[in-house]
């Protein structure tokens, strides 16, 4: 058992080099207050207010950088993204799980703040020149992302059905991104999946990004889907705490 929040740290990595993104949380149960069963993941926020700003760096230091070294040692040098999956207890960061993936939903919102081009950095460690790259740059603020599910998900989800109001593009601070969605012949988007699509709100600060995320998904409309509410919301109101 492992007590303490949990925190989801992509890094780039490039042989022993270690380049990693902003810390995020993810919300895996399907319900409100962590409730029902375990889904993909249902919403993400990013940056964590209540995570010290030298966790991220300890997190690099005692955990991503030292596996990066022994695959070098190994001989098998890993390029790519690795995602560290994280509880922070009271001794400090122990590992959950490594995944050599981006996650989901994590991602939409930490990329929601990226400023530098993610194909240039991709490049570059696939390349062996990401030691050489500029220093990331983000955008100030926070980003939540709150993904829409289809009815009776985690469970056999129901698919078919017409989705309004997802257009991809950014409206009212607020853009939707699809996943498990696909074009009918008669043009019409429906839900093809149990994780259907997420919506990613940018503010000042979380509440503001929540607001946004909030309202863009109100405008989504697809029969039976359903979402949870309260995406952020305790590192919002300052529930969390190590
Ligand atoms: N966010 C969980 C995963 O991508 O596995």
């Amino acid at each position: 058992f492992l007590d303490g929040p949990e925190v989801s740290l992509f890094c780039v990595v490039d042989g022993e080099t270690v380049v990693p993104l902003l810390p995020a949380q993810d919300f895996k149960r399907v319900g409100d207050g962590d409730s029902g069963p375990n889904t993909g993941g249902m919403g993400a926020y990013t940056p964590l207010p209540w995570l010290p700003d030298e966790m991220t760096g300890r997190i690099v230091d005692e955990v991503v950088k030292p596996v990066a070294a022994e695959l070098v040692k190994r001989g098998c040098p890993f390029s790519g993204l690795l995602y560290a999956g994280l509880a922070i207890t009271s001794h400090g960061p122990a590992v959950v799980e490594f995944n050599c993936r981006f996650g989901d939903p994590e991602t939409q919102a930490v990329l929601a703040l990226l400023e530098s081009p993610l194909g240039q950095l991709l490049r570059a460690a696939a390349t062996g020149e990401l030691a050489a790259q500029p220093a990331l740059r983000w955008s100030d603020g926070a980003a939540v992302t709150v993904v829409v599910a289809a009815e009776n998900y985690p469970g056999r989800p129901r698919v078919g059905d017409v989705i309004h109001g997802a257009d991809p593009g950014s409206e009212h601070g607020g853009s939707v991104l699809h996943a498990g969605t696909a074009r009918r012949d008669d043009g019409a988007v429906v839900s093809a999946g149990g994780r259907v699509l997420s919506v990613v709100g940018v503010g000042a600060d979380l509440a503001a990004a929540r607001e946004a995320a909030y309202r863009r998904i109100a405008s989504v409309r697809l029969p039976g889907s359903h979402f949870r509410t309260d995406i952020g919301l305790a590192a919002a109101e300052g529930r969390i705490s190590l």
